[in-house]
Protein backbone atom coordinates (compact mmCIF):
# COMPACT_ATOMS: atom_id res chain seq x y z
CA UNK A 1 0.00 0.00 0.00
CA UNK A 2 3.43 2.32 -0.16
CA UNK A 3 3.61 4.00 -3.41
CA UNK A 4 5.36 7.12 -4.90
CA UNK A 5 3.74 9.62 -6.65
CA UNK A 6 6.21 12.21 -8.32
CA UNK A 7 8.68 12.78 -5.75
CA UNK A 8 6.62 11.72 -2.72
CA UNK A 9 6.14 8.51 -0.65
CA UNK A 10 2.24 7.93 0.00
CA UNK A 11 0.20 5.25 2.19
CA UNK A 12 -2.79 4.09 0.05
CA UNK A 13 -3.52 7.94 -1.17
CA UNK A 14 -2.36 10.04 1.41
CA UNK A 15 1.42 11.72 1.39
CA UNK A 16 3.80 10.69 4.52
CA UNK A 17 4.51 14.43 4.64
CA UNK A 18 1.50 15.53 4.95
CA UNK A 19 0.75 13.11 7.97
CA UNK A 20 4.12 14.59 9.37
CA UNK A 21 2.95 18.00 8.95
CA UNK A 22 -0.44 17.50 10.39
CA UNK A 23 0.26 15.00 13.57
CA UNK A 24 3.70 15.85 14.28
CA UNK A 25 6.75 13.12 14.40
CA UNK A 26 7.20 10.58 15.34
CA UNK A 27 4.25 8.69 14.66
CA UNK A 28 3.33 5.53 14.17
CA UNK A 29 1.02 4.98 10.70
CA UNK A 30 -1.06 2.38 9.96
CA UNK A 31 -2.76 1.38 6.68
CA UNK A 32 -5.81 -0.03 7.22
CA UNK A 33 -6.53 -1.30 3.89
CA UNK A 34 -3.48 -3.28 4.42
CA UNK A 35 -4.51 -4.98 7.98
CA UNK A 36 -7.65 -5.93 6.25
CA UNK A 37 -5.82 -7.55 3.27
CA UNK A 38 -3.57 -9.86 5.28
CA UNK A 39 -6.56 -10.46 7.68
CA UNK A 40 -8.69 -11.89 5.00
CA UNK A 41 -5.96 -14.04 3.81
CA UNK A 42 -6.07 -16.16 6.58
CA UNK A 43 -9.66 -16.37 6.54
CA UNK A 44 -9.88 -17.68 3.53
CA UNK A 45 -7.08 -20.44 3.96
CA UNK A 46 -9.36 -21.46 7.01
CA UNK A 47 -12.05 -21.68 5.08
CA UNK A 48 -12.23 -25.41 4.02
CA UNK A 49 -12.53 -26.29 7.75
CA UNK A 50 -13.97 -24.61 10.84
CA UNK A 51 -12.53 -22.80 13.19
CA UNK A 52 -11.13 -19.46 13.89
CA UNK A 53 -8.74 -16.70 13.92
CA UNK A 54 -7.69 -15.12 16.55
CA UNK A 55 -5.22 -12.03 16.54
CA UNK A 56 -2.71 -12.40 18.60
CA UNK A 57 -2.75 -8.76 20.45
CA UNK A 58 0.22 -8.32 21.85
CA UNK A 59 1.57 -7.43 18.48
CA UNK A 60 -0.92 -4.23 18.89
CA UNK A 61 -2.85 -3.60 20.94
CA UNK A 62 -4.38 0.20 19.92
CA UNK A 63 -8.15 0.16 20.54
CA UNK A 64 -8.62 1.13 17.02
CA UNK A 65 -6.84 -1.25 15.48
CA UNK A 66 -8.49 -4.73 17.60
CA UNK A 67 -11.75 -3.02 16.52
CA UNK A 68 -11.34 -3.39 13.30
CA UNK A 69 -10.46 -6.83 13.71
CA UNK A 70 -12.98 -8.08 15.50
CA UNK A 71 -15.31 -6.22 13.05
CA UNK A 72 -13.91 -8.48 10.44
CA UNK A 73 -14.58 -11.38 12.92
CA UNK A 74 -11.60 -12.06 14.22
CA UNK A 75 -10.75 -13.47 17.52
CA UNK A 76 -8.17 -13.02 20.07
CA UNK A 77 -5.34 -14.30 21.10
CA UNK A 78 -4.55 -12.57 24.98
CA UNK A 79 -1.86 -12.84 27.28
CA UNK A 80 -3.11 -11.13 30.25
CA UNK A 81 -6.42 -9.93 32.06
CA UNK A 82 -5.43 -6.81 30.74
CA UNK A 83 -5.18 -7.67 26.94
CA UNK A 84 -9.04 -9.78 27.86
CA UNK A 85 -10.04 -6.60 28.96
CA UNK A 86 -8.62 -4.59 25.97
CA UNK A 87 -10.53 -7.33 23.88
CA UNK A 88 -13.72 -6.55 25.48
CA UNK A 89 -14.14 -2.95 24.78
CA UNK A 90 -13.03 -3.64 21.45
CA UNK A 91 -16.13 -5.86 21.06
CA UNK A 92 -14.47 -9.20 20.80
CA UNK A 93 -17.02 -11.99 21.11
CA UNK A 94 -15.62 -13.47 24.50
CA UNK A 95 -16.38 -16.78 23.26
CA UNK A 96 -13.27 -16.27 20.23
CA UNK A 97 -10.97 -15.06 23.06
CA UNK A 98 -8.30 -17.72 24.28
CA UNK A 99 -5.73 -17.32 26.66
CA UNK A 100 -2.02 -18.49 26.95
CA UNK A 101 0.65 -17.95 29.06
CA UNK A 102 2.73 -19.26 32.12
CA UNK A 103 2.18 -16.66 34.96
CA UNK A 104 -1.88 -16.42 35.05
CA UNK A 105 -2.68 -15.09 38.50
CA UNK A 106 -5.78 -15.67 40.70
CA UNK A 107 -7.04 -12.67 39.58
CA UNK A 108 -6.50 -13.09 36.07
CA UNK A 109 -8.01 -16.36 36.30
CA UNK A 110 -11.31 -15.22 37.97
CA UNK A 111 -11.42 -12.14 35.55
CA UNK A 112 -11.82 -14.44 32.00
CA UNK A 113 -14.01 -17.37 33.97
CA UNK A 114 -16.24 -13.99 34.90
CA UNK A 115 -15.69 -12.76 30.92
CA UNK A 116 -16.61 -16.22 29.76
CA UNK A 117 -13.92 -16.39 27.50
CA UNK A 118 -13.77 -19.37 25.19
CA UNK A 119 -10.47 -21.19 25.94
CA UNK A 120 -7.36 -21.32 28.62
CA UNK A 121 -4.85 -22.42 26.90
CA UNK A 122 -3.05 -24.10 29.95
CA UNK A 123 0.79 -24.52 30.95
CA UNK A 124 1.34 -26.11 33.98
CA UNK A 125 -0.08 -28.58 35.85
CA UNK A 126 -0.25 -26.07 39.08
CA UNK A 127 -2.23 -24.23 36.55
CA UNK A 128 -4.85 -26.26 35.66
CA UNK A 129 -4.97 -27.21 39.62
CA UNK A 130 -5.37 -22.86 39.67
CA UNK A 131 -8.27 -22.83 36.80
CA UNK A 132 -10.04 -25.90 38.64
CA UNK A 133 -10.15 -24.62 42.10
CA UNK A 134 -11.31 -21.10 41.14
CA UNK A 135 -13.67 -22.19 38.11
CA UNK A 136 -15.33 -24.75 41.25
CA UNK A 137 -15.80 -21.40 43.69
CA UNK A 138 -17.04 -19.69 41.23
CA UNK A 139 -19.63 -22.34 39.92
CA UNK A 140 -18.47 -22.66 36.68
CA UNK A 141 -16.60 -25.26 34.10
CA UNK A 142 -13.56 -23.73 32.51
CA UNK A 143 -12.63 -24.48 28.88
CA UNK A 144 -9.09 -25.81 28.22
CA UNK A 145 -6.49 -26.89 25.96
CA UNK A 146 -2.88 -27.70 27.38
CA UNK A 147 -0.22 -25.65 25.42
CA UNK A 148 1.84 -28.43 24.33
CA UNK A 149 5.76 -27.45 24.38
CA UNK A 150 6.75 -30.03 20.94
CA UNK A 151 10.66 -29.33 21.38
CA UNK A 152 10.84 -28.20 17.97
CA UNK A 153 13.18 -25.45 16.91
CA UNK A 154 12.59 -22.97 14.65
CA UNK A 155 15.52 -21.18 13.47
CA UNK A 156 14.80 -17.79 14.06
CA UNK A 157 16.10 -15.17 17.31
CA UNK A 158 16.82 -17.27 20.59
CA UNK A 159 14.30 -14.93 22.57
CA UNK A 160 11.16 -15.18 20.37
CA UNK A 161 12.26 -19.32 20.42
CA UNK A 162 9.28 -21.30 22.49
CA UNK A 163 8.67 -24.57 21.28
CA UNK A 164 12.63 -25.54 22.05
CA UNK A 165 12.81 -27.68 24.89
CA UNK A 166 14.00 -26.14 27.93
CA UNK A 167 11.90 -22.81 27.55
CA UNK A 168 9.06 -22.01 29.98
CA UNK A 169 6.60 -22.39 27.86
CA UNK A 170 4.24 -25.11 27.54
CA UNK A 171 3.63 -28.95 28.94
CA UNK A 172 7.00 -30.66 27.98
CA UNK A 173 6.11 -32.89 25.12
CA UNK A 174 6.46 -36.21 27.30
CA UNK A 175 4.06 -35.47 30.29
CA UNK A 176 1.09 -34.36 27.95
CA UNK A 177 -0.78 -37.34 28.00
CA UNK A 178 -0.72 -37.28 31.86
CA UNK A 179 -1.93 -33.89 31.85
CA UNK A 180 -5.03 -34.63 29.89
CA UNK A 181 -5.27 -37.66 31.97
CA UNK A 182 -5.48 -35.70 35.21
CA UNK A 183 -7.61 -33.26 33.71
CA UNK A 184 -10.35 -35.66 32.50
CA UNK A 185 -10.51 -36.11 35.98
CA UNK A 186 -10.93 -32.35 37.45
CA UNK A 187 -14.67 -31.67 37.99
CA UNK A 188 -14.89 -28.05 36.84
CA UNK A 189 -12.57 -28.66 33.78
CA UNK A 190 -14.06 -29.29 30.27
CA UNK A 191 -10.85 -30.64 27.96
CA UNK A 192 -11.78 -28.88 24.91
CA UNK A 193 -8.13 -28.99 22.44
CA UNK A 194 -4.59 -29.01 22.29
CA UNK A 195 -2.35 -25.41 21.80
CA UNK A 196 1.15 -24.91 20.43
CA UNK A 197 3.32 -21.96 19.04
CA UNK A 198 6.40 -22.15 18.13
CA UNK A 199 7.65 -19.19 17.77
CA UNK A 200 7.51 -15.79 15.85
CA UNK A 201 9.23 -14.65 12.67
CA UNK A 202 9.80 -17.99 10.96
CA UNK A 203 10.10 -17.85 7.34
CA UNK A 204 10.66 -21.75 6.74
CA UNK A 205 7.95 -24.40 6.75
CA UNK A 206 9.23 -27.49 8.43
CA UNK A 207 9.27 -26.01 11.64
CA UNK A 208 5.52 -25.70 11.64
CA UNK A 209 5.02 -28.93 9.83
CA UNK A 210 7.50 -30.81 12.21
CA UNK A 211 5.32 -29.30 14.82
CA UNK A 212 1.97 -30.42 13.62
CA UNK A 213 3.28 -33.72 13.25
CA UNK A 214 4.38 -33.98 16.63
CA UNK A 215 1.24 -32.65 18.22
CA UNK A 216 -0.94 -34.69 16.03
CA UNK A 217 0.95 -37.95 17.19
CA UNK A 218 -0.24 -36.63 20.85
CA UNK A 219 -3.52 -36.01 19.78
CA UNK A 220 -3.79 -39.71 18.59
CA UNK A 221 -2.64 -41.02 21.73
CA UNK A 222 -4.53 -38.79 23.75
CA UNK A 223 -8.08 -39.88 22.03
CA UNK A 224 -6.72 -43.53 22.41
CA UNK A 225 -7.32 -42.61 26.09
CA UNK A 226 -11.23 -41.43 25.20
CA UNK A 227 -10.53 -37.82 25.36
CA UNK A 228 -11.61 -35.85 22.55
CA UNK A 229 -9.39 -32.94 20.82
CA UNK A 230 -12.25 -31.28 19.31
CA UNK A 231 -9.79 -27.66 18.60
CA UNK A 232 -6.34 -27.82 17.19
CA UNK A 233 -4.60 -24.34 17.78
CA UNK A 234 -1.50 -23.75 16.20
CA UNK A 235 -0.60 -20.65 17.36
CA UNK A 236 1.24 -17.95 15.05
CA UNK A 237 4.76 -17.47 14.53
CA UNK A 238 4.38 -16.62 10.85
CA UNK A 239 7.29 -14.48 9.39
CA UNK A 240 7.47 -11.24 7.06
CA UNK A 241 9.42 -9.62 4.95
CA UNK A 242 11.71 -7.49 6.98
CA UNK A 243 15.09 -7.47 4.45
CA UNK A 244 15.02 -7.32 0.74
CA UNK A 245 15.83 -10.65 -0.27
CA UNK A 246 13.59 -12.95 2.54
CA UNK A 247 11.40 -15.52 1.21
CA UNK A 248 8.10 -15.37 3.21
CA UNK A 249 5.85 -18.83 3.34
CA UNK A 250 2.31 -17.67 1.62
CA UNK A 251 -0.48 -17.61 4.45
CA UNK A 252 -2.12 -20.52 2.17
CA UNK A 253 0.70 -22.79 2.10
CA UNK A 254 1.37 -22.72 5.94
CA UNK A 255 -2.38 -23.50 6.90
CA UNK A 256 -2.48 -26.47 3.93
CA UNK A 257 0.99 -28.06 5.36
CA UNK A 258 -1.00 -28.13 8.54
CA UNK A 259 -4.30 -28.82 7.31
CA UNK A 260 -2.46 -32.23 5.50
CA UNK A 261 -1.31 -33.36 8.72
CA UNK A 262 -4.79 -33.54 10.64
CA UNK A 263 -7.91 -35.41 10.21
CA UNK A 264 -11.04 -33.47 8.38
CA UNK A 265 -13.06 -33.41 11.52
CA UNK A 266 -10.64 -30.96 13.23
CA UNK A 267 -11.87 -27.98 13.82
CA UNK A 268 -8.81 -25.04 13.77
CA UNK A 269 -7.54 -21.95 15.31
CA UNK A 270 -4.35 -19.94 14.24
CA UNK A 271 -3.28 -17.14 16.25
CA UNK A 272 -1.37 -14.77 13.78
CA UNK A 273 -0.03 -11.89 14.67
CA UNK A 274 2.95 -10.27 13.22
CA UNK A 275 1.69 -11.59 9.67
CA UNK A 276 -1.32 -9.32 10.15
CA UNK A 277 -0.39 -5.92 11.22
CA UNK A 278 3.66 -5.96 11.07
CA UNK A 279 3.81 -5.04 7.47
CA UNK A 280 0.44 -2.73 7.55
CA UNK A 281 2.60 -0.53 10.29
CA UNK A 282 5.35 2.08 9.73
CA UNK A 283 7.52 4.33 11.96
CA UNK A 284 7.29 8.08 10.34
CA UNK A 285 10.44 9.62 12.17
CA UNK A 286 12.16 13.27 11.75
CA UNK A 287 15.88 13.66 11.14
CA UNK A 288 17.04 16.52 13.46
CA UNK A 289 20.57 16.90 13.59
CA UNK A 290 23.16 14.99 11.33
CA UNK A 291 26.90 15.13 12.41
CA UNK A 292 29.96 12.94 11.24
CA UNK A 293 31.87 11.56 14.16
CA UNK A 294 34.47 8.55 14.65
CA UNK A 295 34.56 8.83 10.57
CA UNK A 296 30.62 7.69 10.76
CA UNK A 297 27.77 9.34 9.50
CA UNK A 298 24.73 9.57 12.13
CA UNK A 299 21.14 11.05 11.12
CA UNK A 300 19.62 11.16 15.05
CA UNK A 301 15.85 11.05 14.21
CA UNK A 302 13.31 11.86 16.77
CA UNK A 303 12.14 8.50 17.13
CA UNK A 304 15.06 6.46 19.71
CA UNK A 305 14.73 3.00 20.85
CA UNK A 306 11.88 3.75 23.71
CA UNK A 307 9.70 3.92 20.76
CA UNK A 308 11.02 0.96 18.58
CA UNK A 309 13.01 -1.33 21.17
CA UNK A 310 13.29 -4.26 18.15
CA UNK A 311 16.27 -2.91 17.12
CA UNK A 312 18.36 -3.16 19.94
CA UNK A 313 16.65 -6.01 21.87
CA UNK A 314 16.43 -8.58 19.41
CA UNK A 315 19.50 -6.79 16.84
CA UNK A 316 16.21 -6.63 14.26
CA UNK A 317 16.69 -5.22 11.00
CA UNK A 318 13.61 -2.62 9.50
CA UNK A 319 14.62 -1.27 6.30
CA UNK A 320 14.43 2.15 6.44
CA UNK A 321 13.79 4.70 3.68
CA UNK A 322 13.34 8.40 2.52
CA UNK A 323 9.88 9.78 2.26
CA UNK A 324 10.86 11.47 -0.90
CA UNK A 325 13.43 10.75 -3.57
CA UNK A 326 16.23 12.36 -3.89
CA UNK A 327 18.63 12.36 -6.36
CA UNK A 328 21.69 12.87 -3.51
CA UNK A 329 24.74 10.20 -3.53
CA UNK A 330 23.81 7.81 -1.06
CA UNK A 331 26.19 7.25 1.99
CA UNK A 332 26.98 4.64 4.63
CA UNK A 333 25.00 6.04 7.88
CA UNK A 334 23.74 5.18 11.51
CA UNK A 335 20.08 6.43 12.14
CA UNK A 336 20.10 6.94 16.32
CA UNK A 337 17.68 8.08 18.40
CA UNK A 338 18.21 11.03 21.35
CA UNK A 339 18.63 8.16 24.13
CA UNK A 340 21.22 8.21 26.24
CA UNK A 341 22.54 4.84 25.22
CA UNK A 342 24.27 3.17 22.09
CA UNK A 343 21.77 0.65 21.97
CA UNK A 344 19.63 3.61 20.63
CA UNK A 345 19.96 2.86 16.89
CA UNK A 346 17.08 2.25 14.42
CA UNK A 347 19.75 1.04 11.47
CA UNK A 348 23.40 1.02 11.69
CA UNK A 349 25.27 0.97 8.43
CA UNK A 350 22.15 1.93 6.06
CA UNK A 351 23.14 3.29 2.66
CA UNK A 352 20.61 6.43 2.83
CA UNK A 353 20.95 9.70 0.97
CA UNK A 354 22.34 12.53 2.17
CA UNK A 355 19.34 13.95 3.78
CA UNK A 356 19.00 17.79 5.46
CA UNK A 357 17.81 18.55 8.64
CA UNK A 358 13.59 18.37 9.31
CA UNK A 359 13.62 15.67 6.76
CA UNK A 360 11.36 12.31 7.08
CA UNK A 361 12.42 8.91 7.01
CA UNK A 362 9.98 6.02 7.53
CA UNK A 363 11.06 3.13 9.44
CA UNK A 364 8.84 -0.33 7.74
CA UNK A 365 7.34 -3.19 9.20
CA UNK A 366 6.52 -1.23 12.31
CA UNK A 367 3.33 -2.19 12.43
CA UNK A 368 3.89 -5.98 15.02
CA UNK A 369 5.50 -5.51 18.11
CA UNK A 370 6.23 -1.55 17.66
CA UNK A 371 3.90 0.79 19.64
CA UNK A 372 3.13 -2.21 21.69
CA UNK A 373 6.26 -2.64 23.01
CA UNK A 374 7.26 1.22 22.96
CA UNK A 375 7.60 2.93 26.64
CA UNK A 376 8.19 6.10 27.97
CA UNK A 377 11.89 5.69 29.21
CA UNK A 378 13.85 9.05 29.52
CA UNK A 379 10.78 10.39 29.89
CA UNK A 380 9.88 10.08 26.24
CA UNK A 381 5.76 10.78 26.09
CA UNK A 382 4.02 7.83 23.85
CA UNK A 383 3.74 8.23 20.63
CA UNK A 384 0.51 9.25 18.32
CA UNK A 385 -1.05 6.82 15.87
CA UNK A 386 -2.84 7.27 13.24
CA UNK A 387 -4.47 4.98 10.69
CA UNK A 388 -4.96 5.73 6.71
CA UNK A 389 -8.18 4.71 5.01
CA UNK A 390 -7.96 5.35 1.50
CA UNK A 391 -7.40 9.33 1.25
CA UNK A 392 -8.91 9.75 4.98
CA UNK A 393 -6.50 9.62 8.15
CA UNK A 394 -7.46 8.89 11.53
CA UNK A 395 -5.97 9.75 15.10
CA UNK A 396 -6.23 6.66 16.69
CA UNK A 397 -3.64 7.14 20.10
CA UNK A 398 -3.25 11.01 21.00
CA UNK A 399 0.41 11.96 21.27
CA UNK A 400 1.15 11.91 25.35
CA UNK A 401 2.03 15.24 26.71
CA UNK A 402 4.51 16.06 30.22
CA UNK A 403 1.61 15.54 32.39
CA UNK A 404 0.56 11.93 30.84
CA UNK A 405 4.08 10.84 32.24
CA UNK A 406 3.07 11.39 35.58
CA UNK A 407 0.12 9.98 35.64
CA UNK A 408 -0.62 7.58 38.85
CA UNK A 409 2.88 8.83 40.68
CA UNK A 410 2.08 10.25 44.12
CA UNK A 411 4.20 12.87 45.60
N1 LIG B 1 0.39 -17.07 20.00
C1 LIG B 1 1.19 -17.06 21.10
C2 LIG B 1 0.86 -17.97 22.20
C3 LIG B 1 2.28 -16.20 21.16
O1 LIG B 1 3.05 -16.20 22.25
C4 LIG B 1 2.54 -15.32 20.09
C5 LIG B 1 3.68 -14.39 20.14
C6 LIG B 1 1.68 -15.34 18.98
C7 LIG B 1 0.62 -16.24 18.97
C8 LIG B 1 1.86 -14.43 17.79
O2 LIG B 1 3.03 -14.69 17.11
P1 LIG B 1 3.34 -13.94 15.71
O3 LIG B 1 2.31 -14.39 14.70
O4 LIG B 1 3.23 -12.50 15.94
O5 LIG B 1 4.71 -14.38 15.37
N2 LIG B 1 8.37 -9.16 20.52
C9 LIG B 1 8.90 -10.12 19.57
C10 LIG B 1 7.91 -11.20 19.23
C11 LIG B 1 7.34 -11.93 20.44
C12 LIG B 1 6.34 -12.99 20.10
C13 LIG B 1 5.58 -13.42 21.30
N3 LIG B 1 4.54 -14.38 21.06
C14 LIG B 1 9.37 -9.39 18.32
O6 LIG B 1 9.28 -8.16 18.28
O7 LIG B 1 9.88 -10.00 17.39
Amino acid sequence: MLNFKGKDLYIEQVKFADIAQKYGTSVYVYSKNKIICNFKKYKKALSPREGMVCFACKTNSNASILKLLSSLGSGADTTSGGEIFRCLKANFDPSKIVYAGVGKTVQEIEYALKSKIFMFNVESFEELEAIDKISGRLKVKAKVSFRINPYVDPDTHSYIITGKKGTKFGIPYEAAVSAYLLAKKKKNITISGIHYHIGSQILDVVPFKLAAQKIKKLVDKIEKEGINIEYINCGGGLGIKYESGQKVLPVKNLISEIFSVFGKEKKFIFEPGRSIIGDAGYLLTKVIYRKNSGGKNFLITDAGMNDLTRPTLYNAYHDIIPIKKTSTKKVKTDVVGPICESGDFLGKDRMLPVLLQGECLLVKCAGAYGAAMSSSYNSRPLLAEVLVADDKTFLIRKRASYNDLLINEVV
